[in-house]
């Protein structure tokens, strides 16, 4: 052996010896701090509350809750960074009065940025990431939402979402990257990167919660609410179940992810919430997974019993801690049955030691012990130029180019006419879809962002040539960019039977077709749509997803400043019976497809 090779290893051993030394401290930490804690301590480090249903903020100490959320729009009076920074800080305060003083952990959706968040930075959400194919940029886009995430003091998100939708009919198809379980695999990983950093113990890093686990997209139509496919149940063998929706979550635990998020969905018509085979045996000891299983929202009062039962099942199953949330279940009343089951010998006190456990390794690892407080210095990094300029980056990737008749595109800078038309041409909600400022998000200008209109104008040589007509009756012109596809929705709202364009969308593009007019269709769209019967009339079609606030990343594209370069990462069914995604070809476009200039 070498010199150099000698002194590498030694100073490696070196390395690995003084981080398990270190590890070793932390365990003792949190060793001596559970010989501490009464019952009531560490069932209120495995409560977690949204903050909107708070009886008083003082019950945080009250009540020694380990855990706040924001769930979708669950926001401070005044939503501004700064608001939510100060928010965050007094409830942090509230928990450090406790005896133990162990601070609180601080969870939301910024699942596309830090999207509750008026003034932040919204990047496409995943379906849109997913058809950029690119890991590197996933990890950039997550690593900045992290910063803007921990510039409010949050200190934990529930993302990535590494579901892998198998049914587009699903309304939570967007929330996934890919129906390839190996594309989600390599952007989930990628995302676990950019939220937690090399070191977790990092002011800039967050904490990353893989959701959910498992099987959230492979749920059967019809099973789900509704009788569609939302929170419905998986019927597949295990090998198929593993091979395809558990894959991804091997990977994100290599990568040290420190949460995951239990599944409102059932596995063979058991729920998820309530399987130790699943949370235990598979996840923790199988997989090895360290860190901590939350539950979803509410999601263990669906498991089968009264509410009592349903704690028990739930944590004995394996997840550490509850989202109660407290709207349907005021958090009390957790509390008090939970400790009730405890006392009756129906929770082991081993579980709840080793829950506790998980959660104060976590929030240890993190440094909350040692920074519980926002570091307002990072507010400046809140929907800052160099964020925005990521995301517009992120959105021109995004795009895909389904359709280019006659090299229609990109269009000249300089000299056409051109009309702006459809429902999503002017309208930043659309563009940002569900999971933004508010929980199914809006239609309508909700945080600052750039319109594809407003991009438009700003790309072409003289904006006065531009004309803008919402149902096209007035179009005229050289060439018209329509934009149309599906408002805001989320969870539960977004699931459809049928996926066809409105027929006010399909009126708009041919009012202006009918004046000779070629015609440019941008889909807004949480999926693919069904087009089949419409797309040999259309000239152009650019598939740009749920871009998020940087509209101009679509202009880059319209006119040539960024030559397509998505790929489909979900095929686009020719008709309804197609789905769920088979192994079957004969798509009306296939997964990989994208044209270029
Ligand atoms: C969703 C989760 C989300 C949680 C908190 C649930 O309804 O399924 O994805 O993280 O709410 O908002
Ligand atoms: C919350 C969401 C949550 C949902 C579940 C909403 O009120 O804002 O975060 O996922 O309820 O029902």
């Amino acid at each position: 052996m070498d010199k150099i090779s000698k002194i590498l290893i030694a100073t490696l051993f070196a390395l690995s010896f003084s981080f398990s030394d270190d590890q070793s401290i932390k365990d003792q930490f949190i060793s001596d701090l559970l010989e501490k804690m009464t019952l009531e301590e560490k069932i209120g480090q495995m409560t977690q509350v949204d903050r909107q249903f708070l009886n008083d903020i003082s019950d945080i100490s009250k009540y020694k809750l380990g855990s706040l959320l924001s769930g979708g729009g669950s926001a401070p009076d005044v939503n501004t960074p700064v608001s939510w920074a100060e928010m965050y800080d007094a409830y942090q305060q509230e928990a450090l009065k406790t005896p133990l003083a162990i601070p609180l952990m601080y969870g939301i959706d910024a699942v596309h940025g830090h999207n509750n968040v008026v003034g932040a930075t919204i990047f496409p959400h995943n379906i849109g990431l997913g058809a950029t194919g690119d890991p590197q940029l996933v990890e950039a886009v997550s690593k900045a939402t992290a910063l803007e995430v921990a510039a409010t003091g949050i200190d934990w998100t529930f993302a990535p979402c590494i579901t892998v939708p198998r049914d587009i009919r699903w309304g939570r198809t967007y929330e996934g990257f890919s129906s390839d379980p190996e594309l989600v695999t390599i952007l989930g990983t990628a995302a676990v990167k950019g939220f937690q950093s090399v070191k977790l113990d990092n002011p800039e890093g967050i904490l990353a919660c893989a959701k959910h686990y498992v099987g959230d997209g492979g749920t059967e139509f019809g099973t789900g609410i509704d009788g569609l496919v939302d929170r419905g149940d998986v019927k597949l063998s295990e090998v198929e179940f593993r091979e395809i929706h558990l894959r991804a979550y091997k990977k994100v635990i290599e990568a040290g992810v420190a949460t995951i998020m239990a599944s409102y969905n059932s596995f063979n018509g058991e729920k998820i919430h309530g399987s130790k085979y699943l949370l235990t045996d598979l996840l923790k000891n199988e997989l090895n997974f360290k860190g901590f299983v939350i539950s979803d929202w509410a999601a263990i009062d669906e498991i089968p019993g009264d509410y009592k039962s349903d704690i028990i099942t739930a944590i004995n199953a394996g997840i550490d801690m509850v989202m109660v949330s407290g709207g349907n279940e005021p958090y009390p009343k957790f509390l008090k049955l939970f400790k009730e089951a405890v006392n009756e010998g129906a929770i082991p006190m081993s579980r709840i030691d080793d829950a506790v456990r998980r959660i104060l390794l976590v929030k240890k690892n993190y440094g909350l012990f040692d920074r519980p407080f926002a570091d307002k210095s990072l507010l400046v990094h809140v929907g800052s130029d160099e964020h925005r300029e990521l995301a517009r980056d992120a959105v021109r990737k995004s795009l895909v180019l389904l359709k280019n008749t006659n090299q229609l595109l990109p269009l000249k800078k300089a000299g056409l006419k051109i009309t702006v038309a459809g429902k999503g041409a002017d309208n930043l909600g659309m563009q940002l879809g569900g999971w933004s400022i508010s929980w199914q998000g809006d239609m309508g200008y909700t945080t600052p962002g750039t319109t594809i209109l407003e991009a438009v104008k700003a790309t072409v040589t003289d904006s006065n040539l531009v004309q803008y007509s919402v149902n096209g009756s007035d179009a005229t012109g050289d060439v018209a960019i329509v934009v149309v596809g599906e408002e805001p929705y989320a969870e539960m709202k977004g699931d459809r039977d049928e996926l066809s364009l409105n027929q006010s969308d399909l009126d708009v593009i041919s009012t202006i077709q009918a004046k000779g007019i070629p015609v440019i269709v941008v889909l807004i769209s949480g999926r693919p749509m069904l087009i089949t019967d419409q797309l040999p009339q259309w000239d152009a079609l650019l598939a740009a997803w749920l871009p998020g606030t940087e509209g101009q990343g679509i202009a880059d594209v319209l006119f040539g400043d960024y030559s397509p370069t998505g790929k489909l990462s979900f095929a686009w069914p020719r008709s309804m019976d197609q789905l769920p995604f088979t192994d079957e070809n004969d798509h009306l476009f296939e997964i990989g497809y994208g044209l270029h200039y």
